[in-house]
């Protein structure tokens, strides 16, 4: 089988990793509850596909905690090396490939899907690979089965547009030998004078000096992907649903209602392949699982990504057997775990090691919507919280199994 190339990563940024999020909106379960809401019968879900998936939480979590079978392509190797390590030896019928959409999409050994989904892709790829992923849900996606996609929206991000072709031709001018996060940072800062000193673009876009200086206190993977790739496409929802239409699909349901109302400018919606399933291709060729130790896969997971959340920041979720998705506990509480499952076993050493962990992440402790900066309060307030995990919210997760 022909790897990863033909085209290469046709301009996508593939030598910094991804950030480490998980994404409830491709949870098959969490698809059929908002279809559901939304007066929509949604499919059962027994092959599913993530395009894209990045460093594979949400996709290590839904093989290992649901019941599909999934599929999925990741242009960068060691995107793929990362999922699959969390899988390994676990029940999970998962196939991450680490190929292109162009060789991924053109297989002729996948089978028909029931739900594929894409988060933080559809914007941030050529063309070309946009008209491969809608030939993919052409060919692969069963009358009656779902497609999540999640972009960057206009008008909104309109006053971005000129200052991130800014950005990128000023970090393509450095010389090449420069580290990638070193041009990134310098073509942020550059950015953030010339917007100082340009009063029009301020009177036009008051929010925009604002927006870079929350932009630069991002980490580089997360900039690399979202800004710094070749192409960035953000489009009017209209615009994609007639993308979605001409591969005969109609807008279902927005995933994420809340996000909506606040007038965010990234979009995550879900659409309906139109027609019926004809009779052969209703009952799925791949059905659902049922295994013998659920549990113990789970908790094999959940081992792995809290020893993964020691040494990545801004990790939150573990996989809940309950529901087959993710459950969000939290950055500091992922933490404190870590600390607990390290050997830490009352809540001044789970709140010291948390601590020590904070610090060498360079992460921040988060208490009601403030960040934390004097020692001595972070010190007291990990007390607080690490108390109250391992008296309320660990005993609750040992009960739905989520831990062992
Ligand atoms: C912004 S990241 C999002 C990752 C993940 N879905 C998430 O939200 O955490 C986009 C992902 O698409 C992958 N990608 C970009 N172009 C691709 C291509 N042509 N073929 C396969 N994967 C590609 C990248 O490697 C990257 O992991």
């Amino acid at each position: 089988m022909e790897r990863r190339s033909e085209n290469g990563a046709d301009g996508y940024v593939e030598d910094i990793p991804y950030t480490f999020g998980y994404h409830p909106e491709l949870d098959p379960a969490r698809m059929q509850a908002v279809l559901r809401r939304a007066g929509v019968e949604p499919p059962e879900v027994a092959a599913a596909c993530e395009l894209g998936y990045g460093q594979g939480m949400s996709l290590a979590i839904h093989a290992v905690a649901g019941g599909a079978a999934w599929w999925g392509t990741d242009l960068i190797p060691s995107h793929a090396a990362h999922v699959r390590a969390l899988v390994a030896g676990t029940d999970a019928r998962l196939e991450a490939a680490d190929q292109t959409f162009a060789v991924f999409c053109a297989r002729d050994d996948l089978p028909r899907f029931d739900f594929i989904g894409l988060h933080g892709v559809w914007s941030w790829v050529s063309a070309a690979n946009r008209e491969r992923i809608l030939e993919l849900v052409a060919r692969r996606l069963r009358a009656g089965g779902v497609l999540y996609v999640s972009y960057n929206a206009l008008p909104g991000w309109a006053p971005m547009l000129p200052l991130r072709e800014m950005m990128v031709a000023y970090a393509a001018a450095l010389p090449a030998d420069l580290p990638r996060a070193d041009r990134i940072e310098a073509a942020l800062r550059d950015a953030q004078m010339r917007v100082l000193r340009d009063p029009l673009v301020l009177e036009a876009c008051p929010g925009i000096e604002a927006e870079l200086r929350a932009i630069r206190h991002k980490g580089v993977a997360y900039l690399a992907h979202e800004f710094f790739n070749r192409d960035w496409a953000p489009m009017p929802p209209a615009q994609v649903a007639a993308a979605m239409r001409s591969v005969g699909l109609s807008f279902a349901a927005q995933a994420d209602e809340a996000e909506l109302a606040s007038g965010a400018r990234f979009r995550r919606e879900y659409f309906v392949k139109d027609g019926a399933p004809p009779m052969d291709e209703g009952a799925t060729a791949t059905p659902c699982r049922r295994r013998d130790d659920p549990l113990r896969d789970v908790q094999i997971l959940n081992d792995r990504l809290l020893a993964l959340a020691s040494c990545s920041p801004g990790m939150a979720w573990l996989a809940d057997p309950q529901t087959g998705g993710g459950v969000e506990v939290g950055c500091s509480a992922m933490l404190m775990l870590a600390a607990w499952r390290s050997g830490a076993v009352d809540a001044a050493s789970v709140a010291r090691d948390a601590e020590a962990m904070l610090t060498r992440l360079g992460q921040h402790l988060v208490h009601e919507g403030r960040v934390l900066v004097e020692t001595a309060r972070v010190r007291a307030q990990l007390r607080i919280e690490a108390r109250e995990l391992l008296e309320v919210t660990l005993p609750r997760l040992r009960e739905r199994g989520v831990l062992a």
